[in-house]
């Protein structure tokens, strides 16, 4: 008798563990049932959006990234400011340079027609970076769905946990870190840097340091090729001016993503301070081993590649009671 009560209560938990567990993770075709048509409407207006302006793969890549980075992947980055509240649109790594949300805006809106209150935004932006690397020649993944939007933005998340481009490898290496994400994350996710474009105010200060100031620990070959790169940038880039002309991030192959991001930085040509630190701070040589092995081999950058998206997909996310479905991308539910 005893023994019946004790497997019941056993039973119990445990069955209540198993429907707790679902509700709080992400799953995969979280909404055949829901929205059965949720990611073909994401990927036709994607194919649609980047036939018109291919740039917007990238952009809309890197949105995923800054929301992520920022109270986790909740679609704080797409709210607009309200009063009381300044939009992370406006933050220092964003402002100007942030783009594609006309594209989440009109997804959003066949979605709500489709099937109302019921695919979040930020479940969108994870389903939109995931369709604009394979339209630009990367590889598909299973996107991990489920996440609620948040009730807030962070403007002062956004301007502390963006990293910036003239940031040091320790101070990346940290700030991926507070994010859950490894050194290896860090260097595969930087390959996200084989399409779209940067600013010249973005890559200003990596043309014009000083000898002294690039840590050229590599071979001192690698700084005079990097001397003849730095011409050309120039003339894009003077020291004052032009902040807002544009450099592709991948001069190789900038529209295609690929592995020649990585071949890139070995050769001392990654646009920003940020790309090319992978290589010249690496004192221990692992992260050149990891360069090299995806410079030579595409497949396992793209599989390592997905990898680590899913994993930052995964930062912080909101599930179950938490947050909400937005109606609007750019508002919080009234
Ligand atoms: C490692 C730290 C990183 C730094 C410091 C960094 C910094 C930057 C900067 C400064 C730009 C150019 C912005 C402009 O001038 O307007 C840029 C562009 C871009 N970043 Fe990153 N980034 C990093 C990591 C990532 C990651 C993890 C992803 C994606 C998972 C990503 C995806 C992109 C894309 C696709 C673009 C081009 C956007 C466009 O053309 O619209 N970046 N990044
Ligand atoms: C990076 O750039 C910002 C803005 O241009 C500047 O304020 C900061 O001092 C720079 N940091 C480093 C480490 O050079």
């Amino acid at each position: 008798m005893e023994l019946l009560k004790l497997l019941l209560i056993l039973i119990a938990v445990l069955s209540n563990i198993h429907t707790m567990k679902s509700s709080e993770f992400l799953v995969h075709e979280y909404y055949k049932e829901k929205c059965p048509l949720a990611e073909e409407i994401v990927r036709h207006n994607m194919e649609v959006a980047i036939f018109k302006d291919p740039r917007l793969a990238a952009s809309l890549l890197r949105l995923h990234f800054h929301d992520c980075f920022v109270m986790g992947c909740d679609a704080s980055v797409l709210l607009d400011s309200v009063e009381g509240m300044t939009s992370e649109k406006q933050a220092g790594p964003n402002l100007n340079s942030l783009r594609g949300f006309e594209v989440i805006d009109k997804i959003k809106y066949l979605l709500e027609e489709e099937c109302p209150l019921t695919v979040s935004c930020a479940d969108i932006l994870a389903m939109a970076a995931r369709d604009a690397v394979e339209l630009r020649g990367g590889l598909r993944w299973d996107v991990w769905l489920g996440r609620k939007d948040s009730l807030e933005s962070s403007f002062s998340g956004a301007n502390l946990f963006i990293p910036a481009p003239n940031s040091s490898l320790h101070t990346l290496i940290n700030n991926f870190k507070q994010q859950g994400l490894d050194v290896e994350d860090l260097v595969v996710l930087s390959g996200s840097h084989t399409i779209g474009r940067a600013r010249c105010v973005s890559f200003r200060q990596r043309i014009y340091e000083t000898k002294q100031e690039y840590h050229y620990g590599y071979d001192y070959d690698h700084y005079k090729r990097y001397t003849t790169f730095r011409r050309i940038l120039g003339s894009i880039c003077p020291v004052k001016g032009r902040d807002n002309k544009f450099a592709p991030l991948d001069f190789q192959t900038p529209k295609r993503f690929d592995n020649h991001y990585f071949i890139n930085i070995l050769e001392g040509k990654g646009l920003l301070g940020s790309d090319n630190v992978l290589i010249s701070q690496d004192m221990d040589g692992k992260i050149r081993e990891q360069v090299w092995s995806y410079a030579s081999n595409e497949k396992l950058f793209f599989t390592s590649f997905a990898k680590s998206m899913i994993k930052m997909g995964n930062i912080n996310v909101l599930t179950g009671d938490a947050g909400e479905i937005r109606r609007n991308c750019r508002f919080v539910n009234t």
